[in-house]
């Protein structure tokens, strides 16, 4: 995902010199994304305007993602295309920093410097708001800058307090790392242990937010419904509390969160999916396998049933939530019988989308170290369930046809005259209407199912501006 950075363009004439230009590449999750968007915000005072392209930059950062082989490899091929542009901005006689941030950062700070010298800048993502600091020194060194350290509480407290947008919808992280330990996941080694943010912390960060221009905000965590953050009572509260004080927040007109972990989903949360009508019917609950005995296996501390029971009290509480999960196929062990039994439970709970993957080991971690399956039993079961997703994604998307939902438009669409938004379900909606309509909220009748999208008409215009949540739509 890449993260709506504001494209802001140099003015002629306006700056003594050539303002300088920071380009920030996104892998990985939202909480790589809201951090990119942090890092644009930190180096903005020291004159960096964001730019969409590497290509004379001033500054490159890679904010990178650790959580599969894939995306790790990813990181060097791309580094080799920013020490071309590099040289050519030197042989220009100019000069690019290039920042490696993220998890990959975090994992692998000190061989990125040995095998990609030209690298100048390291650092994990609880140093990010050392940034400034760390642009300098290595503009005094001349590089080979790490900073990897893990002051997560303190990040939060020296990050500045406003709040740029650059859209209608965004992320804010309340709570980071892990103390879970599933045994395919790096997170815990390079988020670090868990913490949440203060309640009050949170609150006016969103409140910033939404003086900004937000209309949507989507509160993050790796683990985000273990949030338990200190309340302003000095109390602990939970993530329903604080999904709670969030939605009575004037302008606040949508809310999700992401990612949940099926062990940590208490009964404060689901009557919030019931009570809060800015709460977008919509979850990520990751199940990762259908199987009891793989479940233990990667120590996810849930069965299949209890899954199957959390999904069961959440449609009671909201009876239109769509559900999206992640699964790994071909974990350590997985028998083909595992493997049934995930399909079993997807033919079961039905998702309205989902990701997944072939199990990838991780260094550090403990299934890595299991005896592994062979790449084509992966490769076939991946294909298997994917197709299966497919077909269930498909015709979720089709039971929307003919549905009038309320549509936060976004941003621009692919077309003049266009607008991209997104339904409840977190669907991408085109419809034509006119720029200055991003931000409201519009009824909007289905009529179509393109492949990654949907695509509807405005059926009412004055609806708009009462329309809040998805109340009013029939259920999925
Ligand atoms: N191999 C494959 N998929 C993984 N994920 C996390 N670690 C691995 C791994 N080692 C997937 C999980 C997680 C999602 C973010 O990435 O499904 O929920
Ligand atoms: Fe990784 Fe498991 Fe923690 Fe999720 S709950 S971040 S999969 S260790």
């Amino acid at each position: 995902m890449s993260p709506e950075l504001a494209n802001t363009t140099t003015v002629a004439g306006a700056f003594p010199q050539r303002a300088k230009r920071v380009f920030i590449k996104t892998y990985g999750c939202q909480m790589n994304a809201y951090d990119s968007a942090r890092m644009a915000e930190l180096v903005a005072p020291l004159g960096y305007q964001a730019a969409e392209r590497a290509e004379g930059a001033d500054l490159v950062i890679l904010n990178t993602c650790h959580i599969r082989e894939k995306a790790a490899e990813k990181v060097f091929s791309e580094l080799g295309k920013m020490r071309r542009l590099k040289s050519a901005r030197g042989a220009q006689g100019g000069a690019m920093l290039i920042a490696v941030a993220g998890c990959v950062a975090q994992a692998e700070g000190t061989e990125i410097l040995q095998r990609a010298p030209f690298v100048d800048i390291v650092f994990g993502p609880q140093a990010y708001d050392r940034l400034p600091q760390l642009i300098a020194e290595a503009e005094r060194d001349g590089g080979g800058v790490l900073d990897t350290s893990f002051p997560a509480e303190t990040k939060f407290e020296r990050l500045p307090a406003d709040r740029r947008v650059a859209g209608v919808s965004a992320f804010l992280s309340v709570q980071e790392g892990c103390d879970k330990f599933c045994t395919f996941c790096v997170v815990p080694y390079t988020r670090g242990a868990e913490f949440s943010r203060p309640v009050a912390q949170v609150l006016a960060e969103a409140r910033g937010l939404l003086a900004a221009g937000a209309r949507e905000i989507t509160l993050l965590g790796q683990n985000v419904n273990a949030y338990h953050g200190e309340g302003p009572d000095g109390g602990s509260w939970g993530l329903g509390d604080l999904l709670s004080a969030v939605a009575a927040l004037p302008g606040l007109q949508r809310l999700r969160y992401t990612t949940s972990h099926p062990r940590d989903v208490d009964d404060k949360l689901i009557a919030a999916h019931r009570d809060l009508s800015e709460l977008m019917p919509f979850l990520h609950l990751p199940v990762q396998s259908g199987s009891d005995r793989v479940l233990a296996a990667m120590n996810r501390r849930h069965k299949a049933d209890d899954y199957r029971r959390i999904v069961e009290r959440l449609r009671q509480a909201r009876p239109d939530l769509a559900l999206s999960s992640d699964f790994i196929v071909g974990f350590p062990g997985e028998s083909e019988a595992d493997f049934r039994a995930t399909l079993d439970l997807v033919e079961e709970i039905g998702f309205a989308q989902a990701f997944s993957f072939k199990y990838s080991p991780r260094p550090g971690t403990p299934a890595a170290g299991m005896p592994q399956l062979p790449e084509p039993v992966k490769t076939e079961r991946l294909a298997v369930l994917q197709q299966l997703l497919r077909e269930q994604q498909a015709r979720f998307n089709a039971g929307c046809i003919g549905r009038v939902l309320p549509i936060l438009l976004e941003k621009p669409g692919r077309h003049p005259g266009q607008l991209a938004g997104r339904s409840p379900y977190l669907q991408p909606v085109h419809v034509a209407a006119g720029a200055e309509r991003i931000g409201e909220i519009v009824p909007v009748l289905i009529r179509a199912v393109e492949p990654n999208s949907l695509a509807g008409a405005i059926v009412d215009a004055t609806a708009a501006a009462s329309s809040r949540g998805d109340r009013g739509a029939p259920a999925a």
